[in-house]
């Protein structure tokens, strides 16, 4: 081949490798134009993070059940996945689907599933506890911190689980003649919401009584009882601090609503008062949103409650205010960047302390691209509220700070395109088709090439 026909090829190679690695950038991003008045209802999904718990829950059920409510995410779907990997059918119908856990034989949770989606390390309790042995994977961590589940194991433990650790696989059965887990009385050192669902999962079908003390209050954990008792599970306690069950010997079928997404719920809230706009959020519990009502009020935007599912934001001139993330009822680690992105363009100074993860303020970058005045040492971040945000490409770096960049971007002066949409469609079904309905002038660009 003469030295033409070789530089033909290689600049033709180079126009391929160039093609490759721009489709190989080419990633779906939203496009948002910010500044636009948001007006109308949006309705609310069910609750991400009840749903996913309360599907390991199906797994106790020696029948059939169904789940209605239920919202489209790439987490409940991929949680369908792992069940259906461990022999449970499914059957979906919109927003309903039903469960035929009869067939549940594998007692191995799929690695390259649980990898992608934490939640799925919560059948570990179920699965122990019907069958007497599960070989779950470790979770593993992920962007906002290194997510242990030391307490779901010591609580298993507790109950007289025999649990080794090896090959990054939790192994746990049960020993001998205890062919069920025993009754314990067990107090978490923290009250981690995982560790409280896997423990009380499992004492539903335990010997004896179970006691769990400083147990996390989430709504979901509630939801999650609330569940298992329609099932036959004799749990008294769910959303105190102290939550007693009383092992049964199997759990029937049952019929059960998932509670709306209090998150979900807030992230729009938040839209109406960064955006100045009167808009309503229906098909929601007031009554989960407590710590959060009580900020967006404290900073200026008023949060009327039209009747008992229903919410309207009345927004005026945002001033700052301090925010530390608690556990339930406290203000949820879960709205923390979303209420960032709203103290980053109200007046005066405020504080964010993140205190549930270790890891959770990566967003404060991504918000500084488009002009806010943050300053993060530690685990806070001190901001300074600027007058308006411009707006810039950004990169999502989890789920909430996805949701963060999305209403900085409907602020902002001019167009943000928030990329790692990955992120936002864990969570969030069908946010830009409801903020469309808002008003906001938003689109999916299938292909961005940044
Ligand atoms: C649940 O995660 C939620 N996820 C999270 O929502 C939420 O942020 C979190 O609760 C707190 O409310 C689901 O329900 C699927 P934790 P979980 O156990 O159960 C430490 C979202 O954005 N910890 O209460 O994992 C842990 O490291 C997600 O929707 C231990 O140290 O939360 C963390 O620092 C993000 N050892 C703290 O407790 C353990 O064994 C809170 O974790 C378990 C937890």
């Amino acid at each position: 081949m003469d030295l033409e026909d070789k530089t033909i090829n290689t600049s033709t190679q180079m126009k391929q490798v160039e093609a490759n690695v721009v489709n190989s950038t080419a990633q779906p991003a939203l496009e948002i134009i910010g500044g636009k008045n948001l007006t109308g209802e949006v309705k609310i999904s069910g609750a991400k993070n009840s749903a996913l718990a309360i599907m390991a829950g199906t797994l106790l059920c020696d029948d059939d059940c169904r789940l209605s409510n239920m919202p489209n995410l790439v987490d409940i779907n991929m949680m369908g996945q792992v069940l259906t990997s461990l022999g449970v059918k499914i059957k979906k119908s919109g927003s309903v689907w039903e469960f035929n856990p009869r067939d549940l034989k594998a007692v191995k949770a799929p690695y390259e599933l649980v990898s992608q989606l934490r939640a799925s390390f919560f059948v570990i309790g179920p699965i122990l506890t019907r069958l007497g042995v599960a070989h779950v994977p470790l979770p593993g961590g992920c962007s906002i911190g290194s997510r242990p589940v030391e307490l779901h194991v010591r609580g298993l433990q507790a109950m007289g689980a025999h649990v080794v650790i090896e090959h990054g696989v939790v192994n746990a059965s049960l020993q001998g003649r205890n062919q069920r887990l025993q009754g314990a009385k067990i107090f978490l050192d923290y009250p981690s919401v995982g560790a409280t669902e896997t423990i009380m999962m499992a004492a539903t079908l335990a010997e004896g009584e179970t006691i769990i003390e400083n147990a996390a209050k989430e709504p979901e954990i509630v939801d999650l009882a609330d569940f298992c008792n329609s099932m036959g599970a004799k749990i008294v306690g769910a959303g105190t601090d102290t939550i007693i069950i009383q092992g049964v010997n199997r759990l029937g079928t049952t019929d059960h609503d998932i509670i709306p997404d209090r998150i979900e719920a807030a992230t729009f809230l938040a839209a109406g008062a960064i955006t100045h706009s009167e808009i309503i959020v229906t098909s929601i519990n007031p009554e989960h949103l407590i710590s959060a009502i009580a900020k967006f009020e404290e900073i200026g935007c008023k949060v009327q409650k039209e009747d008992e599912f229903t919410l309207r934001t009345l927004p005026g001139q945002l001033k700052g205010s301090d925010i530390e993330t608690l556990p339930y009822p406290g203000f949820p680690t879960d709205m923390q960047a979303q209420f960032m992105a709203l103290l980053t363009v109200s007046e005066g100074n405020s504080v964010v302390t993140e205190t549930v993860f270790e890891n959770r303020l990566r967003h404060v970058a991504e918000l500084q691209r488009m002009g806010a005045n943050i300053k993060v040492k530690g685990n806070c971040a001190v901001i300074a509220g600027v007058p308006f945000l411009t707006g810039a490409p950004v990169m999502a770096t989890d789920l909430r700070a996805s949701a963060a960049l999305v209403l900085a971007g409907l602020a902002a002066r001019g167009t943000t395109i928030v990329q790692g949409l990955h992120h936002l469609d864990r969570g969030y079904q069908d946010l830009e088709a409801k903020f469309q309905s808002l008003g906001a002038d938003i689109k999916r660009l299938p292909n961005y090439q940044g």
